[in-house]
This record gives structure tokens, sequence and C-alpha cells, in this order.
């Protein structure tokens, strides 16, 4: 992700953390991470039953050792370009993953599952892990941390920390658009109501466990991923205008709901990493010859394909110009 404004929310929350010394420390002591495939670096492949893993080629292709990770992407993703563009050498691991063990705790740990969402039921769908259990996860850390640091040491990683959430998108793509009982319970404004509630409880529960850097992605232009295109474009081939309002409704709920977190708490440091913006652009200007266009993900097979195209746009995918790309499966 290379969004000029996800980087100044990112400074911004870590710049009191710099001294005005020499920069040899990371920025902030640890990167701690919840939600989904956008953020996931491996939890699933430790879920027997999760449906999406990233267990194969070619994910995996563009990171360090060549192979796959659990990430959703062929190279990094935007917690590994985070911790890079904090200061760190390493990431952290996979909670759930062996190395989730002894020093390497020190730098964070990563709770995210691709498919989950903010609603625990979407996530439940698909056997990923819900976020109530990722905090659960993270409330086991903060003890497994005070063991390998001792107490004072892990408080202060623990409130120096880099909080991460990036989800939501499932709750949509993988939820609500094709579920009649719950679009007939909720319209949209409504249905972004209950999420962004969740999201607030969220925050003020990892507020109460110690947080006070946190970052939120907002949500990404729905009506611009491919298979948006595919399944509501009705053959125009250009971004659903329908799914971006959503989008729009979802992230002017995310920013009130964030300036009244800042309100409620004083010492709490929390920004929107945009998201929608840069892909907005992204998906409006023409592709430009030459433009590297990565690794093809796999062809299209059914609802994960929003969640990777998520991260393919993550990745600066260009964006489809026209249904023979479409038709041609997933674009490269
Ligand atoms: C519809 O959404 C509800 C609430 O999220 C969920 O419990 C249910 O399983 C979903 N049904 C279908 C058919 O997707
Ligand atoms: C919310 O929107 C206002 C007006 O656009 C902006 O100044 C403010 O920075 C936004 N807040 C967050 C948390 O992004």
């Amino acid at each position: 992700m290379t969004s000029m404004a996800a980087l100044l929310a990112l400074f911004l929350l870590a710049a009191s953390a710099m001294s005005g010394g020499v920069q040899a420390q990371p920025l902030v002591p640890a990167v701690i991470s919840f939600g989904d495939s956008t953020v996931d670096v491996g939890n699933n492949n430790y879920l027997p039953r999760a449906v999406f893993k990233a267990n194969y080629a070619p994910y995996g292709q563009s990171f360090a050792r060549h192979e796959p990770t659990g990430r959703f992407s062929d190279g990094k993703i935007v917690t590994d370009i985070t911790a890079d563009t904090l200061g760190f050498e390493s990431y952290a691991p996979p909670y759930l993953s062996p190395q989730a063990s002894g020093k390497n705790l020190l730098v964070g740990a990563n709770f995210a599952s691709a498919a989950s969402s903010y609603h625990d039921d979407t996530a439940a769908m698909y056997d990923a892990i819900t976020l109530t259990q990722q905090l659960e996860y993270y409330k086991e850390y903060q003890s497994k941390l005070a063991a390998v640091a001792g107490r004072a040491a892990a408080r202060s990683i623990l409130s120096g920390a880099l909080y991460v959430v990036s989800t939501g998108t499932g709750d949509f793509l993988q939820n609500y658009y094709h579920n009649a009982s719950l679009s007939r319970r909720y319209d949209v404004a409504r249905y972004c109501g209950l999420l962004i509630g969740i999201f607030s409880d969220f925050a003020d529960k990892l507020y109460k466990l110690g947080a006070r850097r946190i970052g939120v992605t907002s949500m990404p232009p729905l009506g611009c991923l491919p298979a948006s295109i595919r399944l509501y474009g009705e053959g125009h081939g250009g971004c659903v205008a329908r799914l971006n309002r959503d989008a729009e409704t979802f992230n002017r709920k995310l920013n009130a709901t964030v300036e009244a977190l800042k309100g409620r708490h004083a010492d709490l440091k929390i920004a929107i990493f945009d998201i929608y913006t840069p892909l907005r652009k992204l998906a409006d200007a023409p592709v430009e010859q030459g433009e590297d266009e990565g690794v093809p993900l796999q062809p299209d097979d059914g609802w994960d394909v929003p969640e990777r195209q998520q991260l393919r746009l993550l990745r600066r995918c260009p964006p489809v110009r026209s249904r023979e790309r479409l038709h041609g499966g997933v674009h490269g």
C-alpha cells in the first residue's frame, strides 16, 4: 500500500515515539494486527477447517523465501509494509504458528484471519477466526508476553505498540450482498451502523487492555473490486456506483466514530488509514502501458475472489478495464 494518507496517519500515530536522536530503533516497539486477509500472515494455515488458505503458489512468490507464507499476496502485505516503514527487521508471526513464542513475541503478534470480518457471523460462515476470538487470543498474548519480557516491559510494549485493525469487506461481499434475510432486516445505513458499533466496542476494549495507538483501515471502494464488477456491474465493466456509495456511507460513520473515540480517550492516538481514496483513484485511472502486473492469482473460484482481489488492489494491481479481461478469469 503506497497511500500517502495512510503513511501520514501511520507517522502521526508513531510520532510521539520518535526521539530527537538518531533513529536506530523501530518507531514503535511492536505491531499488533487484527482483521481479515488484508493482514493475515498465515493464521488460516493453522485452522483445519478454514475455507480460505494461501498455502500454495503463486502466493508468496515475491516474498523473502519465494514460497507461500499464508499471506494472500504474492509479496508483502499491508502489515509488512507498515513494519518496514516503522523500521522493523522482522515481522510479527501469525499467532497460531509455532514461531509465535519466546522472543518473537516482543515485536508484536498477528491475529488476523482471511474471511474474518467485523460481524462474527460472517467469519463463522467461513470458519475464520472471529474478531471476538482474535481479542481472546490477544489477551492470551498479553500474559505470554509478560512471561517473556517481565510485567513492566510488557506493559510498555503494549502501550507503545501500533494496533492495526483491517477488516469489514467480507461483511458486505461475503455476506450482506447475497444474504436476503440480512438485507431485509437492515438497510445499508443501519448495517454500516451495526458494523461500526462492533468496531467501536472493539477499540474501547483494546484501549481498556492497554492500547494507545490504533490505526483502522477505511472500507475500500467495494464497487471497484473485479468480482463486484462481474456480479453487480450489469455488464458495464466499470465500478459499481451503488457499492462504492455503501463504502462511503461506512467510511463517514467510521470517521465520526473515530472522532468520538478520540473524544472519549484523551491519551488514545487513533487514525484512519484511508485506503478508499487511493484505490478509487487507481480504479478510475487509465491503465498505463508497461505497468507491472505482478503474478496472476488463482482463477475465479467463488467468494474468496473479492478478498484476494482486494489484496491485488492493495498491491497496486492495475484496474480491470474491460469485460474481456474479466472473462479471462481474474485479471493479472
Ligand atoms: C445471513 O446473515 C446472518 C447474520 O450475519 C447469518 O447468521 C446467516 O448465516 C446468513 N445466511 C446466509 C444464507 O448467508
Ligand atoms: C474526519 O473528516 C474530517 C473532515 O473531512 C477530517 O478533517 C478528519 O481528519 C477526519 N477524521 C479522521 C479520524 O480521519
